[in-house]
């Protein structure tokens, strides 16, 4: 059985993307000079501190005592990372480091509402699913509850569904009953659940007894959602439910997210396009703007023939539907009778996610990444400031805060290019970098993009950026800010159309031919101020086998770096370390992970692998807890490779059986902080 990237995930994720042109074939201008294929690293490595490092690497601490006099030794201390990483492996389980334990939070089919059925794999029913763990757990946050520090509410994403590993004998979703298809539905969406701690450890669990009274289901079929900001109401959000433009069944292809400082969450509607059919039969004049979000205007596609138990996802029928998805959207998991809403101000495109970070001057500002090959990394500038306070007058006002705002497109260039020789090596700092800046499209509640209206600016946020003159990206994937310094790091995942023919060359933020492994790109705004228009930016980490010459770990020793594939979602513990999940469409020879690497320091670069996933599982979430004891990860599509089946899963975890995505848990038994 293959082990690589399967078919199947092509499919019901994002419809072969990769077999397909890339949707952004518009003509704005790249920049820079076209450099040879791979490039080069030179610098001196700072090796001294990675032989003391990789003694610290085995897991003991205070192991290396006897080098007390090396400036490098104190640095675990202050970053906090000694865990012996985790060997590259294809073996079905997930493996966390030596002096670790992991255990299951909740999984898909869990009980989510007090009167969820158990699952029953011989009957799938949307409305069984709608009160279960949804599938394909993305995005994970975990909040907590006031008032206790044994409870807390893990909030959720469910992407997609595998239905080759839920169905037996499946072939298409044509030949599933009605009732099966919808269950596929209502497996998507997002989850509200409680968990306790257990004992006094870092272990968490599903809490199955009792009210709770936080759980919530958020699906296509039983939430509605509310549109706010400057699009709500115009015609391209009207339909025949909705004829207002106004509100929303459901939310779809909830990919990352974010927690915002006044306690809600966002979420990402990503690869809504596939969710959707009869692109061909859609009026003529939607078909350019379809087709620059993906949808296939040339058959009647459907991929996942949801339009068979939701008539609203035929664009025969109902063409604007598709601009009512691809938006941020906010829930509140402490009231699960909120309406949640979905945010025109931030535009619409495949959002990967959102977050947060609070500028100087109290405006808020969410970074976002549109998970696509030549796409662009979006910044939204809110207009009103917020309220740290935590009075209900304050919170009521910090859920404004998302819905008017500026929106900018990034342009990255290069500072010195008279650097860059063409030849592939890297400028003698180590490293590329440069400057940018960040494109309005939307300011003092007006279009900047001429031709285009405020609220088309919004709905075609794509076409917008193109007409700005946006940089094509390696798929922009999460981005996060370090609480410690401030600077921003988008993942970019990978893009083998790269410098390919007809396609955007390689420039110096995008800088490998045929990107394979991604990259991590850092943003430094000008005065450490999160509202600047312009910015400087490196790469910091160039992914891949170390042994490859066109790698970079921040100058680290590549000897002591762990091999690394497709960044895709990022967070920081509250030292500045970087957290990568990783989704690699083209692995090494090993199963997806998670892994950890402080920035800043002597150490900055030291990759390392803190956890093995099972079988054909990319690693999603991470999100580390605020006592910073517990690390939860979602292990999504389990048993997602070529030829798996539910007869024959190419994973059985975690129960022996058919796979289940799932989200774990990670802790130190002695009560150490994760990490160390
Ligand atoms: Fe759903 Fe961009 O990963
Ligand atoms: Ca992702």
């Amino acid at each position: 059985m293959h082990r690589g990237r399967s078919a199947m995930t092509c499919l019901y994720r994002c419809g072969n993307a990769c077999a397909h042109p890339a949707p952004n074939t518009s003509p704005n201008r790249y920049f820079g000079e076209v450099l040879a294929e791979g490039i080069s690293r030179r610098g001196a490595l700072r090796g001294a501190g990675a032989l003391v490092l990789g003694l610290t690497a085995t897991g003991v601490a205070g192991s290396a005592g006897t080098a007390a006099a090396s400036p490098a030794q104190a640095s675990p201390v202050a970053h906090g990372l000694t865990f012996r990483p985790v060997a590259p492996t294809r073996q079905d389980a997930v493996i966390v480091p030596e002096g670790y334990s992991h255990s299951v939070v909740a999984a898909w089919g869990d009980p989510v509402l007090p009167d969820a059925p158990p699952l029953d794999l011989t009957n799938l029913t949307g409305e069984a699913q709608a009160k279960q763990f949804g599938y394909n757990n993305d995005y994970v946050a975990v909040l907590p509850l006031p008032g206790t520090e044994d409870r807390a509410l893990l909030v959720c994403n469910h992407e997609y569904t595998n239905p080759e590993l839920m169905f037996p004998a499946f072939t298409n979703h044509d030949e599933l009953t009605e009732d099966e298809v919808r269950s596929t539905v209502e497996a998507s969406g997002m989850s509200v659940v409680e968990i306790e701690r257990v004992g006094r450890t870092g272990q968490w669990r599903l809490v199955r007894t009792g009210p709770r009274r936080h759980n919530r289901r958020v699906t296509r079929f039983t939430t509605r959602f509310a549109v706010t900001g400057p699009a709500a109401g115009h015609p391209l959000l009207r339909t025949a439910e909705d004829p207002r433009g106004r509100t929303v069944w459901g939310t779809l292809a909830n990919c990352a997210g974010g927690v915002t400082p006044w306690g809600t969450v966002l979420s990402g509607e990503e690869n809504f396009n596939f969710c959707f059919s009869n692109g061909v039969q859609a009026p003529a004049e939607l078909h350019p703007s379809l087709a620059r979000y993906g949808v296939d205007v040339t058959s009647p596609m459907t991929t996942r023939g949801w339009s068979r138990v939701d008539e609203r996802l035929d664009l025969s029928l109902h063409p604007n539907e598709v601009h009512r998805f691809g938006w941020i959207v906010e829930i509140d998991p402490y009231d699960p009778q909120s309406t949640p809403r979905k945010h025109t101000a931030l535009g619409r495109i495949k959002h990967e996610g959102a977050t947060i970070t609070v500028a100087p001057d109290g405006r808020v500002v969410a970074y976002m990444g549109d998970d696509d090959r030549f796409e662009y990394i979006y910044k939204f500038v809110s207009d009103g400031v917020h309220d740290p306070s935590t009075s209900a007058r304050a919170r009521a006002h910090n859920r404004t805060l998302l819905e008017s705002g500026s929106l900018y497109a990034a342009e990255f260039s290069a500072s010195s290019p008279g650097e860059i020789d063409g030849s592939g090596t890297l400028p003698s700092d180590g490293a590329f970098n440069g400057r940018g800046r960040w494109i309005p499209l939307v300011q003092d509640g007006k279009s900047r993009v001429g031709g285009m209206s405020l609220e088309e600016v919004l709905v075609y946020t794509r076409i917008a950026a193109d007409r700005a003159g946006a940089t094509k990206m390696d798929r922009p994937e999460d981005v996060e800010t370090s609480p410690v310094t401030g600077k921003v790091y988008a993942s970019l995942t990978n893009n083998t159309r790269r410098g390919a023919v007809g396609y955007a060359p390689v420039d110096e933020a995008n800088p490998r031919i045929s990107n394979k492994h991604g990259h991590v790109l850092e943003i430094t705004e000008d005065g450490g101020d999160h509202t600047s228009e312009t910015f400087g930016w490196t790469l910091p980490i160039v992914c891949g086998d170390p042994a490859d010459p066109s790698t970079y770990f921040m100058g680290y020793d590549k000897e002591q770096v762990s091999p690394i594939s497709s960044p895709d979602n990022l967070t920081f513990d509250k030292a500045g370390n970087l957290w990568i999940a990783t989704d690699s469409t083209y692995a090494l020879d090993a199963n997806d992970g998670l892994y950890a690497t402080p920035v800043e320091g002597p150490d900055a670069g030291h990759v390392r692998k803190f956890l093995s996933a099972p079988v054909g599982a990319e690693v999603c979430g991470p999100y580390l807890s605020d006592d910073g004891r517990t690390v939860f990860a979602a292990m999504q599509h389990p048993g997602e490779v070529d030829g798996s089946s539910f007869e024959r899963p190419g994973s059985t975890w975690p129960d022996g059986g058919l796979p289940r995505p799932g989200v774990v848990c990670a802790w130190r038994p002695d009560g150490r902080p994760a990490g160390n």
